[in-house]
């Protein structure tokens, strides 16, 4: 490594939102300091890895992604190698990449991102290898600079970590103990974002329903609730969503604050992980079968048009099958807008690694599919209930992929539009690259098991 480093970054990010968002953080902080994003890796000095450890095949497209920069740093290549994110925040990660790829020249976590440019200053100046990885965070850092991905909405960090323990996650692992933001700090990012012509925001946090805003004066703390009025308030916001809520926390407040809050979208991401109560209390989720139904039925009773999502793990260990079928019907009841299912996944140091009774592959896979058709029938059905109605579209960007039956070719001076309503649902239309940004009223003409087909109205 010599000190000769292009003033150029890339950035390739695994994982879920907090890490896009810590991402964005980066970007922000690099661009301060003089740097210049740029597309692809082999043009960059400065190349990070922000990691993801969740499942098995999210370390394995990491390792197999670093394998192939190897080449690169063997023919002399001058870049800065950097890794960060939740997989340094375990000790048997870092031992294994200082072991196999000892070439990786700044490794840090999660807690430090803030001190990101500073360390790599250190890194590039004193041509040294730094790792630097905290236990546990500090003081919540604020007020760091962000280059956000969209215009026109944003992600906004209201909590840090999880005290959950869900036997099988690693998440409380790598992100430390939970941490709220104090509510002035985050009305103040929003009312800046609002400035700055964002529309919509998604608030960020593993169990967002545990917020606890410390508020000095105020006799008690600021429930998330609380905080949703708050930002309801601010001028120019016109979407609030958030993920994601612990069922084993949903507050008959929250409840409520779907009809007291104006612009909080009608969605909710309410993660059930199992439809048995056997299952999940091995999986340490504090709620039982009956407990979930009883909550999307409050959900359902005070916002009846309300687009539910989850997550669902299949072949937990001890699952049976009698337990699956417990998942399906439970899936059936519900009527998901849709689902994020996935295979268990052993993950090295929770307690469900040490369960004995881990389910074989092969019914794993079967329970997968069978799982994945009940998911998509739910969802081609409550798709379909759309059509012919006129949804408010908030316009994000061009269709990455065009699909959909009776999708109009786009005239002249348009192109093929990607939104989303309400309810979080995708519509795909034809229309001028102009409307990018906006909420335009669209009419749903058909539908699809992922999405929606959509017409202007003029
Ligand atoms: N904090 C969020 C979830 C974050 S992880 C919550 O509690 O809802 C996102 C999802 O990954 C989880 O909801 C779970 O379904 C899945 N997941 C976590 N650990 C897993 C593992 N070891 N194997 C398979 N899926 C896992
Ligand atoms: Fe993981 Fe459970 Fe925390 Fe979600 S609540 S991050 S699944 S430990
Ligand atoms: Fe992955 Fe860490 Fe998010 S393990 S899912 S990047 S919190």
């Amino acid at each position: 490594m010599s000190n000769d480093i292009k003033k150029t970054f890339h950035i390739t990010t695994f994982g879920c939102q907090m890490n896009e968002h810590d991402s964005e953080i980066m970007a922000g902080m690099l661009v301060k300091a003089g740097y210049k994003p740029v597309s692809e890796k082999k043009e960059a000095g400065i190349v990070i890895m922000n990691t993801c450890s969740i499942r098995e095949n999210a370390d394995k497209r990491f390792f197999g992604t670093l394998g192939q920069l190897k080449r690169r740093k063997e023919n002399g290549e001058n870049f800065i190698m950097c890794v960060c994110g939740c997989m340094p925040q375990q000790q048997h990660i870092i031992d294994t990449i200082k072991g196999k790829y000892p070439w990786v020249d700044l490794i840090f976590g999660t807690h430090n991102i803030h001190e990101f440019p500073r360390l790599l200053e250190n890194c590039i100046n004193e041509q040294r290898k730094i790792i630097d990885v905290w236990p546990e965070g500090g003081e919540v850092p604020e007020g760091m600079p962000c280059k956000r991905l969209y215009k026109h909405k944003s992600y906004v960090n209201i909590m840090y970590g999880c005290n959950n323990f869900c036997t099988y996650c690693i998440v409380p692992y790598t992100r430390g103990r939970e941490r709220s933001r104090k509510p002035e700090e985050i009305v103040k990012e929003v009312q800046a974002l609002a400035r700055d012509g964002v529309k919509e925001i998604m608030l960020l946090g593993q169990n967002v329903n545990s917020y606890k805003g410390r508020n000095d004066g105020a006799d008690h703390d600021t429930t998330f609730a609380e905080l949703l009025c708050m930002l309801d308030r601010v001028d120019g916001i016109e979407r609030i969503r958030f993920m994601t809520s612990h069922p084993k926390d949903l507050s008959p407040e929250l409840i409520k604050a779907f009809g007291t809050c104006k612009h909080l979208c009608h969605q909710i991401h309410l993660p059930v992980q199992s439809g048995s109560s056997r299952v999940l209390k091995r999986m340490n989720r504090h709620y039982d079968r009956e407990r979930y139904l009883a909550l999307i039925g409050s959900l359902r009773k005070a916002v009846p048009d309300i687009c539910i999502t989850t997550d669902i793990i299949v072949g937990f260990p001890g699952e049976t099958e009698a337990d699956f079928e417990d998942t399906l019907s439970l899936c059936r009841e519900v009527g998901y807008d849709s689902a994020f299912t996935f295979l268990y996944s052993v993950r090295k140091g929770t307690p469900a690694a040490g369960f004995e009774d881990q389910v074989p592959e092969e019914t794993k896979h079967e329970r997968f599919n069978r799982l994945v058709d009940v998911i998509n029938e739910g969802s081609a059905r409550r798709n379909a209930e759309y059509v012919g109605r006129t949804m408010d579209v908030l316009i994000e960007c061009e269709a990455k992929r065009e699909r959909g039956d009776g999708l109009d070719k786009p005239g002249p001076g348009q192109v093929t539009l990607s939104g989303r309503t309400d309810g979080f649902k995708l519509v795909n239309l034809a229309g001028p690259k102009e409307l990018i940004g906006q909420i335009v009223p669209v009419k749903i003409i058909s539908s699809n098991t992922f999405s929606l087909v959509g017409k202007l109205i003029n």
